[in-house]
């Protein structure tokens, strides 16, 4: 027995030796097809990486005001009734700025409610998702909220059942020091400092027949011009996002074009908002999904070039991604409770790697949402946990900065309809301050490594690069409160010279932080 099972080793040993040098096995042919060439060069660049871009949404939806963010009643609170593991977690993502009150939600809701001593604030029902909203949670407690996270709020004003004062003194409450009605309101309510609220959203998806206040480009494009002037005339600080499209089942290219056409001297930002899913279990399929928005996106800052060059405006508008996430399981379900899985924290490093791509346009975005509802963070009455969308946005926001650069990605493709999709989704940046390339690689192979050739065309590399890896061991992998079977790993190598190969997993998304030499 022993003798045979010598045997079978030898064999098997001389076999290897036999054919490895050839490279001619089935797999060593994979591996040849599943080679890849990534080249850098640090003066190419596209724009500098605005910070806004790793935002994020709080909506009065399900659990994510109310029992996600605020739970007064929870021991987990601290003595505003926040949950301290929520802020903490927040803080891991370094979120810079979170849109708030919704959403939907926003298109029924009246600012005044929320305000002024709770035991006083009516209970209303929330026509956009069935609830009832009591408003303890308002404006100044969202303020509070947002300078406890240290993060900057940005809010959506009412253009659904809204008026065009409502938003002007909504302003006011916010950003007059005193001596005005709401100013002097906002004081007597405990909040002596002004609280200097920079963005503000002109409404939300007022594009989608779903939206309380529905309207066409034409009549929204009137009633946001003309609240924009009285908003601005209020603070002519604010920056103002003018509500693009989300519905693509209509005319969305038109939709731009015309809010544009009304507003383009008067905002800072046009919104896009995108979900995906992968509603027909095909993964390759899933993965190429964010195609979609990047195409969104391109055709949208040509609309932005058009409409400006009819003007005399100098400043640039740009595009506010502010909804953007994977939802498609607990669509309309109480809650909106999505439990993220692997592939599809792949998909969120690819929005991600987009919005690098394009930083030259995209100078905001908002994963939506923050908590319980379609989102990173998870509360149970016990505490929190992380799913596995969290370990991307997590990585991009606390290490992608510098400067986008362009850079050629040759990448074996697949074919999905008539299209070839590289199975490397690639972003890549360089920071200055710190003398660092941010490669960003989103491996969409379900079952091969593929190695990568990293090619230097503009000085070389040198030193130890940190290496990030979100991976499992299967794309259907999810997290919960007791298993993190999704998370980042991370290892250092050593660069040197003008070239480093490495070989990205099967089904990972790897962030390399490479050192650059003088
Ligand atoms: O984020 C959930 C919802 O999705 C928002 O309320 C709405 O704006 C979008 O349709």
């Amino acid at each position: 027995m022993i003798k045979k099972t010598r045997l079978i080793i030898r064999i098997s040993f001389t076999f290897y030796l036999l054919i490895a040098p050839g490279l001619i096995t089935k797999n060593n042919l994979q591996a040849q097809t599943n080679h890849a060439r990534i080249k850098l060069d640090i003066e190419r660049e596209v724009g500098e990486i605005d910070k806004m871009i790793y935002g994020n949404f709080v909506e009065h939806l399900g659990r994510c005001i109310y029992g996600g963010i605020y739970e007064p009643d929870s021991p987990l609170s601290d003595q505003h009734g926040f949950r301290k593991d929520v802020i903490q977690a927040t803080k891991e993502l370094n979120v810079p700025i979170v849109r708030w009150p919704g959403g939907n939600f926003v298109s029924g809701y009246h600012w005044q409610d929320g305000i002024g001593p709770k035991e006083l604030r009516p209970v209303r029902m929330d026509l956009a998702w069935g609830y009832r909203e009591n408003n303890s949670f308002g404006t100044d407690e969202y303020i509070d909220w947002c300078r406890e996270v240290d993060t900057e709020p940005y809010f959506c004003v009412n253009l659904g059942t809204g008026t065009m004062d409502e938003a002007r003194n909504w302003v006011e409450y916010c950003n007059i020091d005193k001596g005005t009605y709401f100013s002097d309101l906002r004081i007597k309510n405990g909040h002596r400092l002004p609280h200097k609220v920079i963005y503000w959203g002109l409404g939300n998806e007022v594009d989608g027949s779903w939206q309380m206040g529905h309207k066409s480009g034409e009549d929204y494009g009137k009633f946001a011009l003309e609240t924009a002037k009285l908003m601005k005339g209020i603070d002519k600080n604010i920056k103002l996002v003018v509500s693009g499209s989300s519905n693509y089942g209509g005319d969305w290219i038109k939709w731009n074009r015309t809010v544009l056409e009304y507003l383009i001297e008067q905002v800072d930002y046009i919104s896009l908002h995108n979900y995906t899913g992968n509603r027909n279990n095909n993964y390759y399929e899933f993965m190429a999904s964010t195609g979609f928005a990047e195409k969104a996106i391109k055709i949208t800052e040509g609309i932005i070039q058009s409409e400006l060059s009819k003007t005399e405006r100098k400043k640039p508008v740009y595009i506010a991604f502010d909804e953007y996430n994977v939802w498609y399981r607990a669509k309309g379900e109480e809650g909106n409770e999505e439990v993220y899985n692997l592939e599809d924290a792949l998909v969120i490093a690819s929005y991600l790697n987009m919005f690098v791509r394009h930083a030259n346009v995209v100078k905001m975005a908002n994963l939506a949402q923050l908590v319980n509802v379609i989102a990173p963070i998870f509360t149970t009455k016990e505490g929190s946990w992380y799913q596995t969308i969290f370990y991307p946005l997590a990585l991009f926001a606390n290490n992608c900065y510098g400067k986008a650069i362009d850079s050629y990605v040759e990448s074996p493709v697949y074919q999905l309809d008539e299209k070839e999709i590289p199975y490397l989704d690639v972003s890549t940046s360089f920071n200055k301050e710190k003398n660092e390339i941010i490669l960003n690689v989103v491996n969409r192979h379900k079952d091969q490594p593929i190695v990568t050739d990293i090619l230097s065309q503009f000085r070389s590399f040198d030193g130890k690069a940190t290496v990030y890896e979100v991976n499992g061991n299967d794309i259907k992998d999810q997290n919960s409160a007791t298993k993190q079977l999704v998370k980042t790993k991370s290892l250092t190598i050593d660069v040197k010279g003008e070239k480093v190969t490495y070989s990205f997993p099967a089904h990972s998304y790897t962030m390399i932080l490479i050192p650059m030499g003088d």
